[in-house]
């Protein structure tokens, strides 16, 4: 498959100053964090926003990431309780979202809410992202850079397989993290998980104390989440030993076979979520049916179990 990757730029000086520039002007542009790359958009422009959805083909408006510089940055949109006080404080900035009522005065759009009350608020560590944010000098609505259902990008060059020449792509190389932000919410009863992502459950909860799951139509819910998402075209079988005919194996650990791709062959679950959107597309590219090992649930392996877990659901389905 050619790769449109003419609107690709290094993210030097001039290219961060072009992208602010674009921003300001009602413009997308795409640009790496430390988790996955985000297709941004001054989150006070509805319009802007608007056409965040449009060209992703999202099915519905779920509600986006604003992507601040600081804290500082942050309440100025959102009221912090103290449990989210202390997680900026412990996280920011870094793959940490705390979901926090709007105060009143933002001038943020409605639509990155979807309707809701609240705002996800998340502040990246990657440096391209704080200098773009600089740059606008606005806040960014940003989620994953990649068409609505396929596998998140973690490199420039997978945001220019979905999105072409149609926007400027800022390329700051492959991202460290390589799975989308820990998404928290906070509930009568203390703080929720909405999605587990790259700040492991463990280091939330040595903070907060341990985590509540999200009630389906409770006070906090986290509505973008479909059961299929971060799907690639083939099929995928978790849990499996080995590949069978007609299946390529993706491996994770010292026991896979030497000839399969390896999330990580000395078993880390860092390295392995680095790997796991950029193995699941190059196997994509290849075959019908993926077989994945068996991944264990700790630290980052529970998220990337949940986006493995979406990855074989049966298509279009939601939670
Ligand atoms: O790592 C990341 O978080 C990436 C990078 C680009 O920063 N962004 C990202 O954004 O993954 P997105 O839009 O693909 O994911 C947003 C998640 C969804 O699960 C959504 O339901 C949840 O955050 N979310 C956003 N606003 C929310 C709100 N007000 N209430 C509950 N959940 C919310
Ligand atoms: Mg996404």
């Amino acid at each position: 498959m050619s790769i449109d990757v003419s609107s690709v730029r290094t993210a030097d000086a001039a290219a961060l100053a072009e992208g602010g520039q674009q921003l300001r002007a009602g413009a997308l542009v795409a640009f790496p964090t430390e988790t996955v790359y985000g297709l941004g958009a001054d989150a006070t422009n509805g319009e802007a926003v608007a056409s965040i959805f449009a060209l992703k083909g999202r099915p519905r408006f779920n509600p986006l990431i604003v992507h601040v510089q600081s804290q500082a940055q942050a309440a100025d949109h959102v009221e912090f309780n103290a449990a989210a006080q202390a997680l900026a404080e412990a996280f920011w900035p870094g793959p940490l979202t705390l979901v926090l009522p709007r105060r009143a005065d933002t001038p943020l759009s409605l639509l990155v809410s979807a309707g809701l009350d609240t705002v996800a608020m998340r502040c990246p560590a990657h440096p391209i992202a704080q200098a773009l944010i600089a740059a606008a000098g606005v806040p960014l609505a940003a989620p994953s850079a990649n068409p609505s259902g396929t596998v998140s990008p973690t490199s420039a060059r997978h945001v220019a397989e979905g999105f072409g020449n149609k926007i400027l792509i800022l390329d700051g190389g492959e991202t460290k993290i390589g799975v989308e932000s820990t998404v928290i919410g906070f509930g009568p009863d203390g703080a929720v998980m909405l999605r587990p992502g790259g700040a492991p459950r463990e280091a939330i909860e040595k903070i907060v104390g341990p985590l509540a799951a999200p009630v389906s139509g409770g006070p906090v819910a986290s509505p973008g989440m479909l059961t299929s998402h971060y799907a690639p075209h083939a099929r995928v079988r978790l849990n499996a030993n080995a590949a069978e005919p007609g299946e390529k194996l993706l491996g994770f650990g010292p026991d896979a076979p030497a000839d399969a791709l390896n999330l990580s062959r000395k078993g880390d679950l860092a390295e392995a979520a680095a790997h796991l959107f950029a193995m699941l597309r190059a196997l994509d590219s290849e075959t019908e049916a993926i077989a994945v090992m068996p991944i264990p649930f700790i630290g980052l392996g529970e998220a990337i179990n949940d986006r493995l877990k979406r990855a074989a659901a049966p298509r279009g389905t939601h939670v």
